[in-house]
């Protein structure tokens, strides 16, 4: 595939702006990013969006409940998701929302056009009234009795126990859960999607090869069953778009929500020049993708390319569903600290180790995929550390010490090399079809196939006698190319080790580059790529994650007592002491330091920080010196064990202490008298 292919445009389901990112969401994004990635490897246009989705009734008394305007509330949670998703390193084009002027613009150009062509419909229905609140009940907001086997509190449209499903007109002893009032029955006129003429479009459609086969098969049993109108509309008071001609009706969140893929879009392609009704419409090549979890397949392959149709742009070309994230085998739950919030898992953990676990689960089935906490640890550790890093950690050092950082000439063995670009296809074919854990099979067996060359050849061994030096280069470089291979099959997983690896090897890791070889030219010095993981982090997750529970159930604060601006320092959050003893503070020596020209405040420094570990850090001290070469040489303390950051100039592996009060007077904390590299700092 080339270049010349057609373009794509691909989504992943818009996270509900009520809650936090958790590691279930991830799942989809990550497998989306590992998709896009290697689709703009092999050279694709891709437009990749997302955006929060804003509307519907959860969110308007979520944000009553907080004491906050649903726009104040969706404001803060767009940041939030925002931010999980950078620091998951998902490379969304354009990550938007549904509450936005251009999802307004096409929701009533979509929804004109579909009463212009007679696919609306109206009628009066009779529905559950909070007299109370003065709002018509949602489904889920009606409680009572169940019908069928008497279980008490059961919502409006399921039984828990009994699993039956039915209509919250049927429970018996019915109230609101939001004021606990007896609901009444109100008449009140709504509009119907008329999906039933559609379903010629949806029989042909369905079997286009647009769906995974599981799911063609249950939308059979939907046509069976019959389908029905789809209603369109729901009363005020409610967090939408209104729908024309209408004072006090609002599009119901569904419809809005999937249009908003294409509000992304337009935003996007606005900045372009671009129109976005080109590209949805027949004639076009660009594709369609969607990612979706199994639970909102009825919307993305029913009303969704039914209401595309009725308006004449074009069908999804392809729906990617997948099953749900369990923890440790069981639904992720709030109790046992298994609901993972995506910047808690941060917090932890760098995010490769999850794309990684992920992706070596991932199939293109519908499959639940279960995150064995013991096996995570197990896997990072074995996989990335001990078979893929180690490779490159073993053999550098003498390339760096002994010969100048240069490479060899030529390829030791090039039997051994082509077995491992001969997988390149199986690998590119692994990609698009998803089948991710089948791609990690392969780069394993062909990992422990390097690790084996390296074993057998024994470079500490040859390093050691002074005749054998051409051949310690050359099993050096062999193995330092078999490693570039591995790195560049992992890249749309693992981007960040990648950019590391591309850094060191002073190379650019393409997919087109895998087949030449690396030779005769300069590498930079080793330094530690990746850190091993343990099960006292996870540990630290599981209860963090029990806080983050506690702190969203503790009681609202009101609103009048939150002070309108922070115009004051706040006196910060208290800590722990065994908080505090999780820093890792360490001592380092400048090596180099530089201002970076683009930044105001930032100097980028490069630090010894013992047993051959290099680091790179930025800190933002550029105002308080202005000759940075004169760091050089001095020791400076060091949070080791931050996480990397990914900033616009490169990647910050820790940072650097100072004090002051800011400008020009900023000390840094020196350990200058009598340490090494690496001392603890206590
Ligand atoms: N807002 C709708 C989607 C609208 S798309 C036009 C929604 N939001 S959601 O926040 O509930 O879910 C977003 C996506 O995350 C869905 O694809 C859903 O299947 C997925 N997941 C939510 N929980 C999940 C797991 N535990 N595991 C895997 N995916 C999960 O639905
Ligand atoms: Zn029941």
């Amino acid at each position: 595939m080339t270049s010349t292919a057609k373009p794509l445009f691909v989504t992943c389901a818009l996270p509900y702006a009520n809650g936090s990112i958790h590691l279930g969401h991830i799942l989809e994004h990550i497998q989306a990013d590992i998709y896009v990635r290697f689709q703009r490897m092999l050279g694709r246009k891709v437009y990749f969006v997302c955006a929060d989705d804003q509307h519907g009734s959860p969110i308007m008394l979520k944000a009553q409940k907080l004491g906050k305007t649903p726009e104040e509330m969706i404001a803060e949670v767009e940041k939030e998701h925002r931010a999980d998703f950078a620091g998951f390193n998902i490379t969304y084009d354009n990550y938007y929302r549904t509450n936005s002027p251009e999802n307004q613009e096409i929701c009533t150009c979509m929804f004109n056009k579909l009463k212009e062509k007679g696919y609306i419909k109206s009628r009066t229905i009779s529905q559950l009234f909070d007299p109370e609140k003065n709002m018509f009940l949602p489904d889920r907001f009606v409680k009572g009795t169940c019908p069928k086997c008497g279980a008490a509190d059961q919502y409006g449209d399921n039984c828990e126990v009994c699993g039956a499903t039915y209509s919250p007109t049927e429970l018996k002893d019915a109230y609101s859960a939001i004021s606990g009032a007896k609901p009444v029955l109100k008449d009140s006129e709504h509009f119907f999607f008329d999906l039933p003429q559609f379903e010629e479009f949806l029989k042909s459609w369905t079997k286009s090869g647009a769906l995974q086969a599981e799911m063609s098969n249950k939308l059979q049993e939907w046509f069976e069953q019959g389908l029905q109108q789809w209603d369109i509309s729901r009363d005020a008071p409610y967090f939408g778009f209104k729908i024309p001609g209408t004072d006090d009706k609002y599009f119901y969140v569904w419809l809005d929500a999937p249009v908003g893929y294409l509000a992304s879009l337009k935003n996007l392609l606005d900045r372009q020049g671009l129109d976005v009704y080109d590209v949805i419409s027949k004639n076009n090549d660009t594709e369609i993708v969607h990612f979706i979890g199994k639970d909102i397949l009825y919307f993305h392959s029913l009303f969704w390319p039914a209401t595309l149709e009725g308006c004449g742009y074009k069908s999804p070309s392809k729906i990617f569903v997948h099953g749900y994230v369990t923890v440790n085998g069981a639904k992720m739950s709030k109790s046992k600290g298994t609901f993972i919030k995506a910047s808690t898992y941060l917090k932890h953990f760098n995010a490769e180790c999850l794309r990684y676990y992920y992706a070596s689960k991932m199939n293109g089935k519908i499959d639940d995929l279960d995150f064995n906490l013991e096996d995570f640890v197990a896997k990072v550790n074995s996989d990335i550390v001990n078979k893929i890093v180690n490779l490159a950690s073993r053999t550098a050092g003498f390339i760096t010490k002994k010969f100048g950082g240069r490479l060899g000439d030529s390829i030791a063995d090039s039997e051994l090399l082509s077995k491992f670009t001969a997988v390149k296809e199986t690998i590119t074919n692994d990609y698009l079809n998803r089948e991710y854990s089948h791609a990690i099979r392969e780069i394993m067996s062909l990992a422990d196939l390097a690790n084996k060359y390296v074993d057998d050849k024994a470079p500490w061994v040859i390093a050691k006698d002074e005749s054998r030096q051409q051949e310690l280069q050359d099993v050096c470089t062999m193995s330092l190319n078999l490693y570039r291979i591995l790195i560049t099959y992992l890249s749309p997983i693992l981007p960040e080790l990648t950019a590391k690896s591309a850094d060191f090897l002073a190379t650019d890791l393409s997919w087109d580059s895998i087949d030449t070889p690396l030779t005769g030219s300069e590498i930079k010095p080793f330094k530690a790529l990746f850190n091993r993981i343990d099960s006292k982090t996870v540990a630290q997750m599981i209860e963090d994650s029990k806080e983050d529970i506690k702190a969203e159930q503790a009681p609202a604060p009101k609103a009048e007592k939150k002070p309108a601006k922070k115009d004051v320092d706040e006196a910060p959050a208290e800590i722990t002491i065994d908080e505090f003893a999780k820093v890792d503070m360490r001592a380092a020596k400048v090596l180099a330091c530089e201002a970076v020209p683009e930044s105001k405040k930032l100097l980028r420094f490069e630090l010894d920080l013992g047993n051959g570990e290099k680091r790179q850090i930025f800190s933002g001290i550029k105002s308080a010196y202005q000759n940075p070469e004169e760091l050089v040489g001095r020791f400076v303390i060091v949070v080791y064990n931050l996480a990397p950051r990914k900033m616009k100039f490169g990647v910050s592996e820790g940072m650097i202490l100072s004090a002051g009060s800011g400008d020009s007077d900023i000390f840094l904390l020196s350990a200058d008298s009598g340490v090494k590299p690496g001392d603890r700092v206590m």
